[in-house]
């Protein structure tokens, strides 16, 4: 087999390799399962486990393994498995989304940031985390929401949201900023018409304008390094993200982020995500169909 001085098969090696009949037991994709929720907390629901499979042994296939054991250690090898256990990842994961995927969290946001503006620290930077931001739909619509309501408002914008997800393929997509017109029927036509300008005949890019505003990174939301943290954050935005984790590893990670706000900063979660847990130091906010927390002033 050709492989490349990264160990792994290369491309033009595989194109000629024949796609096997090659098996996944129980054992090793139980193995394969339990990287990945130790690596990422993602667990697999049981109904993607045979699309999760096809996926693996479509790997194996294309990269020419001769089974699929001799891939499990390529990809466990420290520091020259983390290329293609990216790769792999980017398979794996459900990184669907959409603008304004919860309208009322969305119109909390709004509402929360208004106040901000009207009160004595409207000169301070409003700092924003999207946690899971995928490719990029929630960055942007935060985005469009704070530079209406600075205009609402009329201040000069001074705010910055950025979004973490730990697939390197749906950061890419987010800072390109390009949706097709039919992904972009859920963003309001006058948020369309300010934002976003024609791309191609079936599809739209992000303007430059909102795009300076809004920073993505990859990076595994339970690192405590990750530069989105650096300083501490009037709102973290995390939906549809927390559902793939253990009940204890939501905790966990809430907990981290608690102390990742300021003081009176807001937690925003997706509706039914926590149930009746609260994290430490938070109060839960009384606003219809939504669930989120207010950090404790000290
Ligand atoms: C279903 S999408 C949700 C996207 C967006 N928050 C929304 O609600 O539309 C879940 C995202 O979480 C990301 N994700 C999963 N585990 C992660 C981790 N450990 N660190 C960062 N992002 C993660 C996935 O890659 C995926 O893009």
């Amino acid at each position: 087999m050709n492989k490349n001085p990264e160990g792994l098969a290369t491309e033009s090696a595989t194109r000629s390799i024949e796609a096997r009949d090659l098996q996944l037991s129980d054992r090793q994709y139980r193995l394969w399962a339990e990287m990945l929720e130790n690596k990422t907390g993602v667990r697999i629901a049981a109904h993607r486990d045979d699309f999760v499979r096809g996926q693996i042994i479509s790997r194996v296939n294309e990269l020419g393994f001769d089974d699929v054991e001799d891939y499990f250690r390529e990809v466990s090898q420290p520091g020259v498995g983390n290329r293609e256990w990216g790769v792999l990842l980017d398979r794996l994961l459900v990184k669907e989304s959409q603008f304004f995927r919860h309208q009322a969290s969305h119109d909390f946001f709004k509402d929360r940031l208004l106040s901000h503006l009207r009160s004595s620290r409207q000169n301070q930077r409003y700092s924003v985390c999207s946690i899971g931001c995928s490719t990029g739909e929630e960055v942007y619509s935060l985005a469009m929401t704070a530079f209406d309501s600075y205009q609402v408002a009329d201040q000069t914008p001074a705010f910055s949201i950025v979004g973490i997800d730990v697939s390197t393929e749906a950061i890419q997509a987010a800072r390109q900023g390009a949706y097709s017109n039919r992904h972009l029927e859920s963003v309001p036509e006058a948020l369309r018409n300010n934002y976003f300008k024609v791309a191609t005949d079936s599809s739209m890019a992000v303007k430059e304008e909102l795009k300076k505003r809004v920073g993505f990174f990859v990076s595994n939301m339970f690192d405590q390094h990750c530069p989105a943290f650096a300083s501490p954050l009037d709102v973290i935005f995390c939906q549809n993200v927390l559902i793939y984790l253990k009940n204890w590893r939501r905790r966990d990670l809430l907990n981290s982020f608690a102390e990742k706000l300021k003081p009176g900063g807001y937690l925003i979660v997706g509706p039914g995500e926590l149930n009746d847990w609260q994290p430490e130091g938070l109060s839960r906010v009384a606003y219809p169909g939504i669930q989120a927390f207010e950090k404790l002033l000290l």
